[in-house]
């Protein structure tokens, strides 16, 4: 039985979810360790299309136990909804989902500054989703957030909250001319969270280790991918937690020599949702063709993905600084019509080659991918269950991944169904 970090390896929505999900299937736990509800994770289950924002996508399956480690940050209203909605679909969710007591909550005044601030940077936006995630994450660091546990105390939870709200209201007001807001109900409402959240807090450090000590199979899911790490991804266009693999270390309490494998998610093109770099992408016109052979819409706030050709400079980045040890490819079949399809292999800047993702945003802004081509196959591969029932064009394409990001392939995934799934042995 082993430990597994499966995260993205690109801007998010490499599909993580979906495998997730699929190796649930031989999973005793499942847990997150990063984020809130920015991830927007989707399962198919049969034609029924599920997403997850908060909760660990093996959850769909009823024999694990799913964990919300104390890395990330938890909306509790969105949170709860997430319970009901899990449990409308016919799974058990009690007993089955157990929350940090060490957590951060995303307060009402986070994902008010987070849309207030953004509204007012206009142009130069980052793009954010709107759940308040920058500033829960800038509290938790400012050492003034409010955790799990502080729910738990009524007390300490009412001073808190007052602290915090007095120094919010007058960033709201003096900054930002909005009104100040309503400190009683927000107190009621949270101390309703207290009262349904209860059941599930629990240490999960505790829990996932003895987990991994009982040599159960264990999962560990990202959130994001690794060029939205807030110190490896393209800053400031980024998120504000580390979904790269240390962050599975300290967002849950496991450390680093208990890990046995780093499955990198990656979609055989790539897409970013929001603004920021992405040296890849496509023109307008063909950039639209792909959002619709891909259906890249985000799963979290419907906004239209940006969409580009495989970088392969970023994947052998993310292998580097994730210890990739296998690589999981999803979307094969959008590729299906093409009958050109380019890997970025390198970038040019000033007539330099660069063959490594550089840390200034204004050059990352510039880069000029070199590419190279390769023939599309022309035919579907959805239906395919083996590597050796892919056309020769689609095997070539996937031996070059591997080969330009020096990571083996372990799954490929050919369409968005649990057995639309082909794996490597
Ligand atoms: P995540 O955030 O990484 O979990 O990814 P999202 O759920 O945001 O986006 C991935 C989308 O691609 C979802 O709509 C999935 O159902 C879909 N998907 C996943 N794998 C495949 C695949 O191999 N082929 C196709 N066509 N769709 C896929
Ligand atoms: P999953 O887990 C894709 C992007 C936002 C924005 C930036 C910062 O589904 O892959 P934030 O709200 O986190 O402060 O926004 O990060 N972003 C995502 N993009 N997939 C996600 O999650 C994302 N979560 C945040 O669009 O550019
Ligand atoms: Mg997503």
């Amino acid at each position: 039985m082993s430990v597994t970090i499966i995260l993205g390896a690109q801007w998010g929505d490499e599909g993580k979810g979906k495998i997730v999900d699929l190796l649930s299937a031989k999973a005793d736990v499942v847990a997150r360790y990063q984020g809130g509800p920015n991830a927007g994770h989707t399962v198919v289950i049969d034609e029924e299309e599920i997403v997850l924002h908060q909760i660990p996508s093996g959850i769909l399956h009823p024999h694990t136990r799913c964990i919300i480690g104390n890395g990330v940050v938890i909306d509790p209203v969105i949170l709860m909804e997430e319970v009901d909605f899990v449990k409308s679909k016919g799974f058990q969710v009690d007993g089955r989902l157990f929350i940090s007591h060490r957590a951060h909550l995303i307060m009402p005044y986070h994902k008010l500054l987070d849309t207030t601030r953004e509204a007012a940077e206009g142009a130069s936006k980052i793009g954010t989703t709107g759940r308040g995630i920058g500033p829960a994450y800038v509290d938790k660091f400012d050492r003034c957030g409010i955790r799990i546990v502080d729910l738990l105390d009524r007390s300490t939870l009412a001073e808190k909250l007052l602290k915090n709200l007095e120094s919010k209201n007058k960033v709201l007001q003096r900054i930002y001319d909005r009104d100040s807001m309503d400190t009683e109900k927000i107190i009621q409402d949270y101390l309703e969270f207290d009262r349904r959240i209860d059941a599930y807090v629990k240490d999960t450090t505790l829990l996932i280790n003895r987990a991994i000590d009982a040599s159960e199979e264990v999962l560990i899911e990202g959130a994001q991918g690794t060029m939205l790490d807030i110190d490896f991804g393209t800053y400031p266009y980024v998120t504000s937690s580390n979904p790269t693999a240390g962050g599975a270390c300290t967002g849950l309490g496991v450390g680093p020599t208990r890990i046995d494998r780093v499955l990198g998610v990656v979609k055989a093109y790539t897409t970013r949702v929001g603004m920021g770099p992405m040296p890849t992408e496509f023109d307008t016109e063909f950039g639209d063709q792909m959002r619709q052979l891909g259906g890249e819409y985000g799963a979290t706030t419907g906004r239209p993905r940006r969409c580009g050709w495989f970088d392969a400079v970023v994947v052998r980045m993310a292998a580097m600084i994730n210890g990739l040890t296998h690589l999981a490819i999803t979307k094969l079949d959008v590729l299906d019509t093409l009958p050109e399809i380019k890997i970025c292999t390198a970038y040019r800047y000033q007539g330099r080659v660069m063959e490594h993702y550089p840390a200034e945003l204004w050059i990352q802004e510039q880069l000029e991918p070199v590419y190279e081509s390769h023939p599309g196959w022309l035919c579907s591969t959805q239906e395919a269950h083996s590597f050796d029932e892919l056309p020769e064009n689609a095997r070539s394409y996937l031996r070059r991944i591997s080969e330009l990001t020096r990571t083996p392939i372990s799954l490929i995934s050919v369409g968005s169904k649990r057995s639309q799934t082909i794996f490597m042995e």
